[in-house]
């Protein structure tokens, strides 16, 4: 995977003041990438604290593990999807942990590696996994699915107000293979560039990589198993890049902080359901302009902090 275009961690001295990591504490980074944050909280974490590194995709870990070597047994690699955090974290018998970062979506190297097809700006294959042995590619979705089934997708995980003509122009365009091939039929079906600086193509995109890698559901699955694997006092970190991620973090949130969940009319509660999580953002963290200006995808990341509480 290419190397000439490093990622650049967002949100990296929030991360740290959200996590607060101190020496010697255990903490996982769910999402390796690169492995910005990991270094970070493996110097905070000096001399002996460790971190248990997860990313679904090998070629990212393979970069992390030649960044991070000087760390030594320090960190450790795990190839696996972070929905499966806990289990594996158990598995090394690396629980209780302080904190969990979660810096959702795909890397710069994931979005610039022309082969792995996430971008619309070169000609790749349909494919939009993180894992590569995942069982679907964009193109099968964009080749299989049925018209209606395919424009519910792009309005679902996109947001894209024009998905029904976008999936029509799409099954007339099948089969469709290449990136490029994709962006072109999706940028004649919406008409060129729109108002909103966003490429026609940007939304479609996203629906079909959300869709590859199940990512709301996995989300949805690895809030609460993380939470599971904290030990009072613990921290989980949440970074996303559009709403419905987001979206999830902050119900998440809200829901495990409160004592009762059960409906408004409900006279007296009935649900038992008790709060595990105290809010440390209310207000989801956003980069300043300076981080935005100097790197962009650090425009729409949103970071959510929450403390796992002693009860
Ligand atoms: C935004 S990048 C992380 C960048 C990293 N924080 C850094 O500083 O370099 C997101 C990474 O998460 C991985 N990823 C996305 N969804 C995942 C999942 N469900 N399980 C494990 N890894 C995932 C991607 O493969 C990608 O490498």
């Amino acid at each position: 995977m290419s190397e000439t275009t490093p990622h650049i961690p967002v949100l990296l001295d929030e991360v740290l003041e959200g996590l607060s990591p101190l020496p010697d504490q255990r903490l996982i980074d769910g999402t390796v990438g690169a492995g910005g944050h990991t270094e970070a909280i493996l110097r905070a974490v000096a001399p002996n604290g460790q971190v248990l590194a997860l990313d679904a995709d090998p070629a990212a870990l393979e970069v992390a593990h030649r960044r991070l070597t000087a760390y030594g047994d320090r960190v450790r690699f795990v190839n696996a999807n972070f929905a499966q955090l806990a289990a594996v974290a158990r598995d090394l018998d690396f629980i209780p942990v302080h904190g969990i970062l979660l810096d959702l979506g795909l890397s710069s190297m994931q979005l610039n590696a022309v082969e792995r097809g996430f971008s619309f700006q070169s000609e790749g294959p349909l494919d939009m996994r993180y894992d590569p042995n995942g069982p679907t590619t964009a193109a099968d979705l964009v080749n299989n699915l049925a018209q209606n089934e395919l424009a519910d997708l792009i309005y679902r995980f996109g947001e894209e107000r024009r998905s029904r003509a976008i999936a029509r122009a799409l099954v007339a365009a099948r089969p469709v293979h290449t990136t490029r091939q994709l962006g072109e039929v999706v940028t004649r079906a919406v008409g060129g560039r729109r108002g909103d600086r966003l490429h026609p193509a940007t939304r479609t995109f996203q629906a079909l990589r959300i869709a590859v890698n199940d990512e709301l559901e996995v989300l949805r699955r690895a809030l609460p198993a993380a939470t599971s694997i904290l030990a009072p006092g613990g921290r989980l970190a949440v970074i996303s890049f559009h709403s419905l991620e987001d979206r999830i973090v902050k119900e998440f949130f809200r829901q495990e902080s409160r004592d009762c969940i059960c409906p408004p009319d409900r006279p007296i509660c009935t649900c038992g359901h008790r709060a595990t999580l105290h809010i440390i953002t209310p207000k989801p963290i956003t980069a300043t302009s300076t981080e935005a200006a100097f790197n962009p995808r650090a425009r729409s990341a949103k970071l959510r902090v929450a403390e796992y509480m002693e009860r």
